[in-house]
């Protein structure tokens, strides 16, 4: 990586403002998912083992630009104080003179964590005079927010530039190094046989992600909702499955581009109704029927998948292959998993769908990588530069 990481700095008795990606479910005032914040734990151990005072900031949910109540950090903070096992103020607003004050207090191994950064609409208008002020803060930035990276906001890019021009430095968290690494090895140099699996609901999200992947893998297989559009551009009826018309050209240019290393579904479990209980049955690929849709992929997709991913040594996937989310149409996405985690490649998992679905399955920790940031990893596989590591100081 060519940009600073923490390692690269002196932190002791430092004042450091660590960006991290706390938008986490919450229910009841609870966070259920507490992933990204067992990810932060390395680069905020290290810091407090090093001797610095760590300010905490992160967006939850999208308040746009207003402060709403079931969006404020409180839950974080108490769930972080439990990982932690130390206390972690957490504060009312993320600038402004009571901030100025707590910070200036703070002595080495203390944590505070600011509020809600998208309560000041500064924040997504990556406002600078708004990112001075968070820099101030600080004597050293550190962003360890990989899953919002993709985001040229105040807290991501434009604090990073106003550390530079105040003389202090912005370097890359573990965290955020750690992404980098593991997902570089899916478009840098990757270790062959390479496949990429992609699923989920839309195919228009991902065709820059397929082409650019296209030119590094060996197979690319296709399931979940998108894969309907690749069905729909073949000529078959998909009937009430969800289908982007306005992406089914881009689906038959690729099926003509790429048709020696693209593997579609063939058979999938359909549905009389989008419900957990509707009536199903599996049917080979052709014309659905009329008042049915397509919610997963078939047995027979399954063993083609396995064929496919036979002596691969480097699989990326993103995405689920049908709506996990109902039991009755989970088959196919936790059959993947297991498949993956049976195999003896190297595994990365794009955030987002197919992150939760590992997560269920149970066996995440028989992937090589899971990646905490959903749009990040697909703008990242996708080829783009991400503004909120562009920002951080070169090596
Ligand atoms: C995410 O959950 O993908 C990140 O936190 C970014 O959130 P956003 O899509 O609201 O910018």
């Amino acid at each position: 990586m060519n940009k600073k990481t923490l390692r690269d700095v002196e932190v002791r008795d430092r004042r450091v403002l660590v960006r991290v990606d706390f938008n986490v479910p919450i229910q009841e005032g609870r966070v259920t998912d507490d992933t990204r914040l067992r990810a932060a734990l390395p680069t905020l151990q290290y810091l407090l083992d090093h001797g610095a005072a760590v300010i905490l900031v992160s967006h939850l949910g999208r308040p746009k630009g207003k402060v709403v109540e079931s969006l404020r950090m409180d839950p974080v903070a108490a769930r972080l104080s439990e990982l932690l096992g130390r206390p972690v103020r957490k504060l009312d607003d993320c600038v402004g003179p009571q901030v100025e004050e707590a910070v200036a207090a703070m002595q080495p191994g203390d944590v505070i964590l600011l509020e809600n950064s998208r309560f000041h609409p500064e924040e997504r208008a990556n406002d600078e005079a708004f990112a001075r002020r968070l820099a101030a803060l600080a004597d050293l930035y550190v962003n360890d927010a990989f899953g919002s990276a993709h985001r040229a906001h105040a807290t991501t890019e434009g604090v990073a530039r106003a550390m530079r021009a105040q003389g202090k430095p912005a370097v890359a968290g573990f965290l955020m190094e750690k992404e980098l690494t593991y997902l570089s090895r899916a478009t840098e140099a990757p270790d062959h046989p390479y496949v990429v699996i992609l699923g989920g609901a839309k195919v228009s999200d991902k065709i820059g992600v397929i082409r650019n992947l296209l030119t590094h893998c060996d197979r690319l297989l296709i399931g979940g909702g998108m894969a309907n559009t690749f069905f729909k551009a073949q000529g078959y009826a998909m009937a009430d499955s969800l289908v982007e018309e306005e992406a089914v050209e881009d689906a038959r240019a690729l099926l003509e581009e790429a048709a020696e290393k693209l593997v579609l579904p063939v058979d999938l479990v359909i549905a009389d109704a989008f419900a957990n209980d509707a009536r199903r049955k599996t049917i080979p690929v052709g014309d659905v029927p009329d008042g049915w849709r397509v919610l997963d992929i078939g047995p027979q997709t399954l063993e083609r998948f396995r064929d496919a991913l036979e002596g691969a040594r480097l699989v990326v996937w993103n995405g689920p292959m049908g709506v996990f989310e109902f039991p009755n149409f989970a088959q196919g996405t936790f059959a993947l998993a297991r498949l993956l985690a049976e195999g003896d490649a190297v595994t990365i998992v794009g955030g987002g769908d197919s992150a939760a679905a590992v997560n269920q399955s149970g066996l995440a920790d028989r992937f090589t990588h899971i990646s905490t940031g959903g749009g990040a990893s697909l703008e990242f596989l996708e080829g783009k530069t991400l503004p909120g590591v562009a920002a951080l100081d070169d090596r």
